[in-house]
């Protein structure tokens, strides 16, 4: 129980609100998409934009390794493993010390699955990448990646908790992407944007 508090904690703390705010870079909430995340970090920080997204993902990675990796370390069952990184991951969505108004959830989520099973979260950060570095947009890489995170963890893990809970977070990764979504459908999901 105390770990999932913290690891919800440990969610609600932003990397891009922190990492901005320390480079001068203003309010990621008030500016480009909005959202307090790597991708609109890049998008708003000009010179200093990779630097900034790159400590931001790390950041917001590691909110969801390190509660997950103490859970492995004390050798909690499977399921509460995973709970404990979904407390990470809500914790980022859905943030207690931002008036529970959070970013998109991809960097953690990605943190969770590398930590909850080191190959099928390489897998799901590879499909990513290569989307991402394929097709350059942002929100697609994150919907195609974890759209395939419950099925790479199925036949690479065979833990049924663990492919259950992980498609519990995509599906709350795509309803917080609900207007990317709109957005691609319509082909007007662009990365030069403001909401
Ligand atoms: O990491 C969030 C990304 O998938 C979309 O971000 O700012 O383009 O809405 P954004």
């Amino acid at each position: 129980m105390a770990l999932l508090l913290g690891a919800y904690l440990l969610g609600s703390v932003s990397s891009a609100i922190i990492v901005c705010r320390l480079m001068g870079l203003g309010d990621p909430r008030e500016e480009g998409s909005g959202n307090p995340g790597a991708t609109n970090v890049l998008r708003i920080g000009g010179d200093k934009g990779k630097l900034a997204a790159g400590v931001t993902l790390a950041g917001d990675m590691l909110k969801g390794v390190v509660p997950v990796l103490i859970a492995h370390a004390l050798s909690f069952e499977p399921v509460w493993v995973l709970l404990v990184g979904m407390a990470a991951f809500l914790g980022h969505l859905y943030p207690v010390f931002f008036q529970f108004k959070g970013g998109k959830g991809v960097a953690t989520f990605l943190g969770v699955m590398v930590a909850v099973n080191f190959w099928a979260g390489l897998l799901v950060v590879a499909t990513w990448l290569f989307v991402a570095k394929v097709l350059k947009i942002s929100s697609l890489s994150a919907l195609i990646a974890s759209a395939l995170a419950p099925v790479y963890l199925y036949f690479i893990s065979g833990e049924l908790s663990w492919v259950v809970l992980t498609a519990a977070m995509t599906v709350l990764l795509f309803w917080r992407h609900r207007s990317n979504i709109g957005r691609l459908l319509r082909g007007e999901e662009t990365f030069k944007r403001t909401r």
